[in-house]
């Protein structure tokens, strides 16, 4: 590891005990999920999420996701339904958060789920994050590891470039997927909150129902207007005229134009999606003033895609 990020680690033995020891004091840590990496903390404990709101500068009404082994380590946490099962059983561990009614002896702190009577949670995949929460006798509350309304980081050293040495790493290497969870209520009809790499069409399938499209009341995902931000303009649907700015497009092209990204050759969207935050953060090192981007075809990963890039924009 280079002596510039003593505080990034590589996951073994003697790391897993203390991250455990670590967590289960109260201390946060930047940790790799499938997804994108998050900053976690003891859901028990309330020094632990005051913590978490306070490193992402988080408005105490927007609640955090709660992280799990599996379905074994929820407890009473939250009351499961049909709907929850059927997800579960396909998805799990997987890229899919689901809002839940909370149970009345449910050890996570109010803070953690803003003090509503619902809760989201979550089972990642990723191998690291696993071992950890088999390990531990509580859950993870773990929102992304950005400043609030900031792109999400999908690696280490991403993590670092948010918080820098206030926190210790765990290097879990790139992550997979490269966006956010899908975030789905399931406390009624079923309704997804935050499009993601599983898609409505999937889920549709799966419990053989049409999805409510009401919109989200106060405190979704969806409401804060400002979100995934690279810190510079994003401008969807128009190329650039200036070197100055970058342009990402998507498909088979054979432009070289220096300021232009491809997301996907193949015209892969999940590729895209997982190529998206890492090459807008690229094109702010590397200087440019503004990020042109194509609109996304609107179908499968397609919908996540320009779900975050018109949230960039705003
Ligand atoms: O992929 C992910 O989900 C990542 C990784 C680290 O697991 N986590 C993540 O957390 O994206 P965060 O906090 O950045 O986004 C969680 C979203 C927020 O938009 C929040 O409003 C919503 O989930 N959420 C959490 N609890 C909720 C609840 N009880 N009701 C409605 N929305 C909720
Ligand atoms: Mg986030």
């Amino acid at each position: 590891m280079k002596k510039k990020y003593k505080n990034i680690y590589s996951f073994n033995t003697k790391i897993l005990k203390k991250t455990v020891k670590t967590l289960k004091r109260g201390e946060i840590l930047g940790l790799p999920t499938e997804t994108v990496y998050g900053l976690g903390g003891n859901a028990y404990l309330r020094k632990a999420i005051l913590k978490i709101f306070k490193l992402k500068k988080r408005p105490p009404e927007n609640p955090l996701i709660i992280h799990y082994y599996n379905k074994k380590y929820l407890k009473n946490d939250v009351i499961i339904n049909e709907n929850f099962n059927k997800l579960y059983k396909k998805f799990c561990p997987g890229p899919i958060t689901f809002i839940l009614k909370k149970n009345k002896n449910s050890k996570i702190i109010s803070l953690a789920n803003a003090n509503q009577n619902t809760v989201a949670i979550r089972f990642p995949s990723q191998k690291i994050i696993r071992t950890i929460l088999k390990n531990l006798d509580f859950p993870l509350a773990m929102p992304s590891a950005n400043i609030s309304s900031r792109l999400s980081p999908i690696s280490a050293f991403d993590v670092f470039d948010e918080f820098k040495k206030k926190i210790s790493i765990i290097n879990g290497g790139k992550s997979r997927i490269g966006i956010e969870s899908t975030v789905i209520d399931l406390t009624n009809k079923p309704r997804i909150l935050r499009p993601g790499i599983i898609g409505a069409d999937a889920i549709k399938k799966l419990l053989k129902i049409n999805l409510s499209k009401k919109k989200t009341q106060i405190k979704s995902p969806g409401l804060l207007k400002k979100h995934y931000s690279p810190g510079i303009p994003v401008i969807i649907g128009r190329k650039p005229k200036s070197l100055k700015h970058a342009y990402i497009i998507f498909g088979k092209s054979n432009d070289k134009r220096k300021n232009y990204f491809n997301l996907s050759k193949k015209a892969n969207l999940k590729e895209a999606a997982a190529n998206l935050y890492m090459t807008m953060r690229k094109i702010k090192k590397k200087g440019y003033e503004k990020i042109f981007v194509i609109k996304f075809p609107n179908y499968g990963p397609g919908v996540a895609l320009n779900d975050r890039i018109l949230k960039a924009s705003k």
